[in-house]
């Protein structure tokens, strides 16, 4: 890739994105023009950040050439996104790439009304490699473009690519699923530990059971009804335990809380 790249926003999320493309020597760190918005940050990034990167300040004079690359990764925090202003002295129609929670494509199109723009949720497992990608795709963009911003993603995410309205429920289920599943960790964990089992030991048997079962369904193909009939048989322990879970309604939990996250995304939007 030989293409200027500007990350605005050099923050835990574009460093997972980035990095690995530094590290497989796909992107040259001289290409890519980085801003952040406090001296801190640049100077923590100038001393402790591997690769050898253009790191600018915000509103520093130099900083304006990041408008002047072809591609943009905008990744500052939804809130910071007012402090952006577009400069566009060349009359350029670049590319802008968002990977911010609920902005809206319509939204970045007013915001950068001189790029042609693109919306991705991402979620934290990108920050170890095992990321899932949703793009939707502004207006205009090139086969030869898309071939290159999924590049930028494949190396830390599996990509998906989405209309712009089932963003909101992709969102739901991968950027808020990894909470939903810490909190199912935490409370079979519990479980165990009322059972008399130490905490840690408690909580490593379940996050290996949980890796178990995900690789048996995943290598087998085994559906999850299948799994479950294997699993509960006539009168025994897990039947008592999902009649629980069922009395509980935890299945209608999970739902709602799903449709839920999705509604919120929807109302950021
Ligand atoms: N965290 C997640 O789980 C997650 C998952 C998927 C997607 N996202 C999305 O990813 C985006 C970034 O999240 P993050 O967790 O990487 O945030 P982060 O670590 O806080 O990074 C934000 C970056 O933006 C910089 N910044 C702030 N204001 C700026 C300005 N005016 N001009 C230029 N740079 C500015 C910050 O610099 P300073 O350090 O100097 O303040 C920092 O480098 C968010 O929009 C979020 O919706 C987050």
């Amino acid at each position: 890739m030989t293409t200027k790249i500007a990350v605005i926003g050099f923050g835990n999320i574009a460093k997972a994105i980035i990095t690995p493309l530094f590290e497989k020597k796909l992107l040259n760190p001289k290409d890519v023009y980085c801003l952040v918005n406090t001296k801190k940050s640049l100077e923590n990034i100038k001393k402790n950040y591997k690769y050898n990167i253009n790191i600018l300040q915000a509103n520093s004079k130099d900083s304006e050439i990041v408008w002047d690359c072809q591609v943009k990764l905008l990744s500052v925090k939804p809130q910071q996104l007012k402090n952006i202003i577009e400069i566009n002295k060349k009359n350029q129609r670049n590319l802008l790439v968002s990977i911010l929670a609920g902005v809206s494509l319509e939204n970045l199109i007013k915001k950068f009304p001189n790029h042609k723009c693109v919306r991705v949720v991402t979620n934290i497992p990108i920050t170890i490699g095992k990321g899932l990608t949703g793009i939707a795709w502004g207006e205009e963009i090139t086969r030869v473009q898309k071939l290159f911003i999924k590049r930028l993603f494949e190396n830390s995410s599996k990509i998906y690519e989405f209309p712009e309205y089932l963003l909101d429920i992709f969102l739901a289920l991968t950027s808020s699923g990894p909470a939903i599943i810490a909190l199912i960790i935490e409370a079979l964990s519990d479980g165990g530990l009322s059972g008399g089992l130490q905490k840690q030991l408690s909580e490593e048997l379940v996050i290996e059971m949980i890796l178990g079962t995900v690789s048996l369904i995943k290598d087998t193909n085994v559906s999850t009804a299948e799994l479950k009939n294997l699993v509960t048989s006539p009168g025994g322990t897990t039947i008592s335990a999902l009649r629980v879970l069922e009395n509980k309604s935890l299945r209608s939990a999970l739902i709602e809380a799903i449709v839920s996250a999705t509604n919120r995304s929807k109302e950021f939007s």
